[in-house]
């Protein structure tokens, strides 16, 4: 039990200490990730080239001089959100190559220069959020020559101190988080020569000070999460009316009507500043309270302001006090905020307005109308270039387009993610400059000519198009990508274009008579639609690759099934597919030649011959056998060539059926039975016959001995041994020149005596004895 319980423990501390390697892991570039492991020390036996070490959320109340010791390649280090209340004074001495640390919100309540002595490497220090309210009493940065982007303070944060800056020359960004800030050392932010980036939350009674420090070092001025409820909190930005700021930034900000309007009065005054610009900022009350707004112009061109909030948006007076400001304005952005109406008066007043972006608003055909003043005979926005109405209301296109007729100056339409879904069928009326014309993620699901043949430039993308068939001469860029098309538009209808984005398409290929129509300019992006992979298809992408936008990524094969999703450079089909035409030529020429091979072979191994045969001895065994009571009616059935039948019927059949013991014999010509096939006949024959003669002469052996051969060898009617055959040998014949093929007759000549027709006269009444002897039945002799 002791045991047990020891090895238990042991077990345990093993898993523990086996933790920090097993649940950190690094990656390639030598990053550890080991936040959110309630890690309560900074780990050890992590790599010793360890780069990156993210040690974020986790529960580490001390660093200590150790800790990262063996570390010394470390260039990220972050440890915010940690319970950091001491870092010992060595601990980051060893980090020689330490480029950004995160210490932020922790609970650090006293910072000291002594850490970062060593860090000349460091470009980003994160020190907000901890419970320090002061960054000390001695240079706390120092020794930080690299720095470039610093964040610090905090809820509690009280004093800014002159000596904290020293040494820091040149940053990039700074971030100050003092919304309680009590003390503010004059000119402690005036050491700093250039910060492109500040961004301040702090007690607006402090906020001109340090605004006047920082007047002519700063290019982008943030203010953030801060509440503007007086005329007074706007004061501390009169000091930017000469300054180096070029952007005005106020983010999360809370406005109300009052300090609004000082606003816009103090804007009249900026002589440098171009931007002013609004994110996610509310604004409260009703635009009520006009300002006294002289007719000045400022340097403020470009406002931005996105997803501003308006809580009485319904009751939001129509800010038309502000029209003396407005005509200096070239860009106004007003994005994701409440905008449904431009009063008129606003619009008309819009006299220098090139860009005008209102994309996410709530803008309707009509209201549309209305603040182009069209019922009111035109004259909004005269210079207008650019105009943004995506993610609006707007429902009808020819409405549209006739309210935005009278821009004489309008080149650039954006009507991106409206409510359109049909055009008219007939021509729609435009401004007559259009060349740039967004209308995708709408619903159209037809193009008509409504669609102006001006454009250069027409994105149609993500609407439900199948075809797309209009001319346009004069467009350079087409976008139809996520339409339903399922082939590429005629390339002659644009003969000027340069890029055609088809991509997300039901595209099932193209071939060169769809892309010879385009100019040799054009290039195509023609990503992700259904490829059919045919083998011509493969041969002609592959071989025009030089137009494809995207290749080969994102080019895959949809069918058939065996390239499925294979990207198209790497598809191949089995060779059968692809050379079907050949191989179906090679194989009939092989089908051809293996017939007339075959043909051949039959012809010179007579296997007419023998199939006939077969055929014959086939129907003969189905033929019931009649050997045992076979009535023999004939001595002997003669077989002869027809050469020879002079012979036969004028010497040989006298001779032997005349005799005085006559004999019968079965001739062909005579006794066959008419319309029986011949081989069958000779098989009858010879069964009702004793003996079977047969008349060779080379003609008989050339015409007449092959239907005997083959029933010799399979038949068997007679064998070697008995006597049933006879051979008279009319001519002389070697036999050299009996065919190979006729085995049996060569054996039969061999084995058997045969009977040679003499040309003596004497001689031939001894055949004929000699004959009939041989005709003579066996049990007859005996
Ligand atoms: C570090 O971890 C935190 C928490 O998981 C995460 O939010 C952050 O993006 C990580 N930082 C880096 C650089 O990986
Ligand atoms: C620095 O501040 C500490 C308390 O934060 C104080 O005791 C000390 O006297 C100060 N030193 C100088 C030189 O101001
Ligand atoms: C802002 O600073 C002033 C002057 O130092 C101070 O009286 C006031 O309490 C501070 N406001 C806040 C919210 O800390
Ligand atoms: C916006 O500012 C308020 C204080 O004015 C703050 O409480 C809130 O967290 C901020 N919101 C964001 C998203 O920073
Ligand atoms: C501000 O603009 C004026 C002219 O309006 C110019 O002379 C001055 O140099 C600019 N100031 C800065 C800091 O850029
Ligand atoms: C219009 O605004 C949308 C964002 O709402 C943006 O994506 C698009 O590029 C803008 N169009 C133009 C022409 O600037
Ligand atoms: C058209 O507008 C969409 C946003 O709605 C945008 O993503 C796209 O880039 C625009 N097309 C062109 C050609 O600018
Ligand atoms: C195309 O552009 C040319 C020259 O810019 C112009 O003359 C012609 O009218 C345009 N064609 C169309 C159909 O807009
Ligand atoms: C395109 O065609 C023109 C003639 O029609 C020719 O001069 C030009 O060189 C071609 N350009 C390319 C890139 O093939």
């Amino acid at each position: 039990m002791y045991i047990y319980s020891i090895c238990i423990i042991y077990l345990l501390a093993i898993a523990e200490l086996s933790k920090g390697n097993t649940d950190c892991p690094c990656d390639a570039a030598h990053f550890c990730h080991c936040s959110s492991m309630h890690w309560e020390a900074i780990p050890s036996g992590l790599p010793r080239d360890v780069r990156g070490l993210n040690l974020s959320s986790n529960a580490i109340q001390i660093v200590t001089e150790t800790d990262l010791k063996p570390y010394d390649q470390l260039q990220t280090l972050l440890l915010q959100y940690n319970a950091i209340h001491t870092i010992n004074d060595g601990s980051f001495q060893p980090l020689g190559n330490l480029e950004e640390l995160d210490l932020s919100y922790n609970n650090l309540v006293l910072l000291s220069s002594v850490w970062f002595r060593n860090l000349n490497k460091l470009k980003h220090l994160n020190l907000l959020g901890n419970q320090y309210i002061t960054l000390g009493n001695d240079s706390l940065f120092a020794s930080l020559s690299s720095l470039s982007s610093l964040q610090f303070g905090n809820q509690n944060f009280d004093a800014i101190q002159k000596q904290s800056f020293e040494g820091l020359e040149r940053l990039n960004t700074l971030e100050i988080n003092a919304a309680q800030l009590t003390l503010y050392e004059e000119g402690s932010l005036g050491r700093m020569k250039q910060i492109y980036h500040t961004i301040l939350r702090v007690n607006l009674t402090l906020l001109p000070a340090l605004l006047k420090d920082l007047v002519h070092s700063v290019t982008l001025l943030e203010i953030t999460d801060t509440e503007f409820s007086t005329p007074a909190d706007m004061q501390a930005f009169e000091v930017l009316a000469y300054t180096s700021v070029k952007q005005f930034i106020f983010r999360n900000c809370t406005i109300v009507d009052v300090s609004g309007y000082r606003f816009v009065e103090i804007i009249q005054t900026y002589r440098n500043i171009t931007d002013v610009v609004m994110k996610n900022c509310r604004l409260l009350g009703r635009g009520l309270d006009c300002p006294n707004l002289k007719r000045t112009t400022s340097s403020v061109t470009t406002i931005i302001i996105n997803n501003i909030e308006v809580s009485l948006y319904y009751i939001f007076s129509d800010l038309s006090s502000l029209h003396q400001i407005i005509p200096q304005f070239t860009y106004v952005t007003v994005t994701d905020s409440p905008v449904y109406l431009i009063p008129c008066q606003f619009s008309q007043s819009f006299t220098s307005l090139q860009y005008l972006d209102v994309s996410g608003g709530k803008l309707d055909n009509t209201y549309l109308g209305s603040s182009v003043c069209y019922h009111e005979g035109g004259g909004a926005c005269p210079k207008l270039q650019t105009l943004n109405v995506s993610r609006n209301l707007l429902t009808s296109v020819p409405k549209v387009a006739q309210f935005l007729s009278g821009l004489n100056y309008l080149t650039n339409l954006d009507i991106s993610q409206n409510k359109f879904s049909e055009l008219s069928t007939s021509k729609c009326q435009w401004p007559k400059n259009l060349k740039y014309l967004n209308i995708s993620n709408n619903q159209i699901n037809i193009i008509t000519t409504c669609i102006p043949p001006t454009l250069q430039i027409l994105d149609v993308s993500s609407n439900y198009l199948t075809v797309f068939a209009i001319e346009m001469p004069n467009l350079t860029e087409l976008y139809i990508s996520n339409n339903r098309l399922s082939k590429l538009p005629e390339g002659m209808y644009f003969t000027s274009l340069v890029l055609l984005s088809i991509s997300r398409n039901d595209l099932n290929g193209f071939g060169q008579s769809d892309l010879e129509l385009f100019s040799n300019r054009t290039i195509l992006d023609a990503r992700a639609n259904n490829y059919k992979c045919s083998c011509q298809f493969l041969d002609f992408i592959r071989s025009n690759t030089a137009v494809l936008v995207g290749w080969p990524d994102n080019y895959k094969c949809a069918s058939p099934a065996s390239v499925k999703d294979v990207q198209i450079q790497d598809a191949n089909l089995p060779p059968l597919v692809c050379h079907k035409t050949l191989i179906v030529t090679l194989s009939c020429i092989l089908l051809i030649a293996l017939v007339a091979a075959i043909v051949a072979l039959c012809h010179f191994l007579h296997v007419v011959w023998y199939a006939k045969m077969t055929w014959a001895w086939l129907k003969a065994k189905r033929k019931p056998l009649k050997n045992c009571d076979r009535e023999i009616c004939f001595d002997g059935f003669v077989s002869y060539s027809e050469r020879d039948s002079e012979w036969v019927e004028n010497m040989m059949v006298p001779k032997l059926e005349n005799a005085t013991l006559a004999m019968k014999l079965c001739l062909h010509k005579r006794d066959f039975v008419p319309g029986k096939w011949i081989i069958d006949n000779i098989i009858d024959a010879m069964e009702k016959s004793y003996k079977t003669v047969f008349v060779l002469s080379e003609h008989f052996v050339r015409s007449e001995w092959c239907k005997y051969e083959l029933e010799f060898s399979h038949f068997r009617l007679f064998d070697e041994n008995n006597d049933s055959a006879i051979l008279i040998l009319l001519d002389p014949i070697e036999k050299e020149t009996v065919p190979k093929r006729f085995c049996k007759l060569r054996k039969l000549m061999n084995t058997k005596t045969y009977l040679e027709w003499p040309t003596d006269e004497e001689q031939q009444e001894v055949f004929w004895d000699n004959l009939k002897t041989a005709l003579q039945p066996a049990d007859y002799i005996n």
